[in-house]
């Protein structure tokens, strides 16, 4: 098979905000005890976070993680996680129903987003709380000094404010499972006025209110109608969630779900915008794709565990090579929609559903799905660029027309490198692609890393590390503004020219 592709420098969709590659950290699981905090493991720095873990979200790049929920976050007293240590409660967390700590809030959170060179998005709880909890918050977080809020975080040894810039209003309200579930008027109204006394206290922060939990919600595209009627003047982003899975084992249909991604992104961009019309707005509503992953492979074992321990291992999905081969067409899906996606966040980054997993008291790893993720975050920044494909399609059980080539290109001027990303979705054939790159000329390979594997079942784990791993043996060559690759069966590839 072959599939062709036109890449041309003016063909600009939107310079990348690089939050697109953000992800998230919710107190769920051992993402936050036993995954980046672990006092007494021996790589613990003096805060007891572990820095084999620090290490490797450095690798990957993030530039922003969402915090502390998630659904989580809907029963949180933040005042909880401040303060001296042995004052903090234990609670009973109802989101997970386990106990909580609270030896991590707010203020180590933000030390350890430092250690990796992150932004924290932070997320009030609107839930439970209100207006009066969130506006507290920035203050506490972002508010200088000489208020109550602020001189508290500064007795508790936090001189400068955080300075957090993006905030979200709740978590997924639209759910019944949620704490504190709301109707979209009644949540449209809380967020309003959370919205306004938030940046009453710091006019500078932004602000992402709650769309639907998923596009199977019931209550999908009048959710978000209804909240942004409620909230536009008061917001830049609403929000998308979405995870797949592949339950039944059809695989050519699994990794076509980023189709189901694209169309999600195209209904709720349609919305803001019919809402922009109606209100005779200048103004243009952003997306935060603020969680995004595959999640299924720990829901039986998650539906067993007994209730109210401490840090239990759930949501630990460990990811197939299928998954990471789904994670890259989100991921080009993304990149394919930046002028509208300005947020995105991989839930989640260690143990929960993540792209690194830990030991208790010993190593940390790398999943699949580490891979992609790691290659679009540290080669995808720049200008995302709008070529023009034409692929051979086929059918799946859910999708018709699905292209065996899911691809895009980047251009990074500052740093003279043209990064093509492409999939070939096909599970039996490798696919040549001829790629005219015209007014890239000069540009050769630099370098073709590809993430193959045979078994598309094929796992790392703790005892095997290294069965999904990329190589830089692709045969991307060309020159005279033509690159010609062969795509693997089934592969990730990142094709690198400068
Ligand atoms: O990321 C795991 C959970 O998925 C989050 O807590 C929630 O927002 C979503 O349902």
């Amino acid at each position: 098979k072959q599939a062709k592709m036109i890449v041309d420098k003016d063909f600009i969709i939107s310079n990348i905000d690089n939050r697109i590659y953000g992800s998230f950290i919710e107190h769920l699981g051992r993402a936050v005890y036993e995954g980046i905090y672990e006092p007494g493991h021996p790589l613990a720095d003096e805060q007891g976070f572990r820095q084999d873990v620090i290490e490797l979200v450095k690798e990957l790049n993030v530039p922003l993680v969402r915090y502390p929920g998630g659904n989580f976050v809907s029963g949180y007293n933040w005042e909880d996680g401040v303060g001296p240590k042995e004052d903090r409660p234990r609670r009973l967390e109802l989101a997970w129903k386990t106990i909580e700590t609270n030896e991590v809030g707010t203020n180590e959170f933000a030390d350890w987003a430092k250690k990796v060179n992150s932004e924290v998005n932070m997320a009030v709880n609107l839930g439970t709380r209100g207006i009066d909890a969130a506006r507290n918050l920035v203050e506490y977080c972002n508010h200088p000094s000489g208020s109550y809020w602020s001189d508290l975080r500064i007795k508790h040894g936090y001189k400068e404010p955080h300075k957090f810039k993006t905030w979200c209003l709740g978590n997924e309200m639209d759910g019944p499972w949620q704490i504190g579930h709301k109707t979209a008027e009644e949540y449209g109204r809380i967020a309003c006025e959370a919205a306004k006394v938030m940046k009453w206290v710091d006019p500078t922060i932004e602000l992402v209110a709650c769309g639907s939990s998923s596009r199977a919600m019931k209550t999908f595209a009048d959710w978000e109608a209804t909240v942004l009627d409620h909230t536009y003047d008061h917001v830049e982003y609403i929000s998308l969630h979405t995870y797949y899975g592949n339950r039944d084992n059809d695989t050519a249909n699994f990794v076509a779900r980023s189709l189901d991604m694209d169309a999600f992104i195209r209904s709720v961009a349609a919305i803001c915008d019919y809402v922009k019309a109606k209100k005779r707005s200048k103004k243009t509503i952003h997306l935060s794709f603020d969680e995004w992953n595959v999640w299924y492979h720990s829901h039986d074992a998650d539906s067993q565990r007994d209730p109210w321990q401490i840090a239990p291992p759930q949501l630990e999905d460990v990811y197939t090579f299928e998954d990471a081969i789904l994670v890259g067409c989100m991921l080009i899906t993304l990149l394919k929609h930046s002028d509208r996606v300005k947020i995105a966040c991989m839930a989640q980054l260690v143990n929960v559903i993540a792209p690194i997993m830990t030991e208790k008291g010993g190593g940390a790893w790398k999943q699949t799905i580490f891979y992609p993720y790691m290659h679009a975050s540290v080669y995808g920044r720049g200008a995302a660029l709008n070529p023009i494909v034409s692929s051979p399609l086929y059918d799946s059980k859910d999708f018709t027309d699905v292209p065996y080539l899911e691809s895009t290109a980047v251009y990074n001027e500052e740093k003279d490198e043209l990064t093509i990303f492409a999939v070939n979705r096909d599970l039996h054939e490798s696919l040549l692609l001829e790629c005219d790159i015209r007014n890239f000329q000069e540009y050769r390979v630099i370098e073709h890393i590809v993430l193959e594997n045979d078994d598309a079942k094929a796992r790392n784990t703790a005892a095997a590390r290294g069965q999904v791993q990329p190589h830089n043996r692709g045969d991307a060559g060309g020159k005279d503004g033509f690159v010609v690759a062969s795509l693997p069966k089934f592969s990730w590839n990142v094709i690198r020219l400068a």
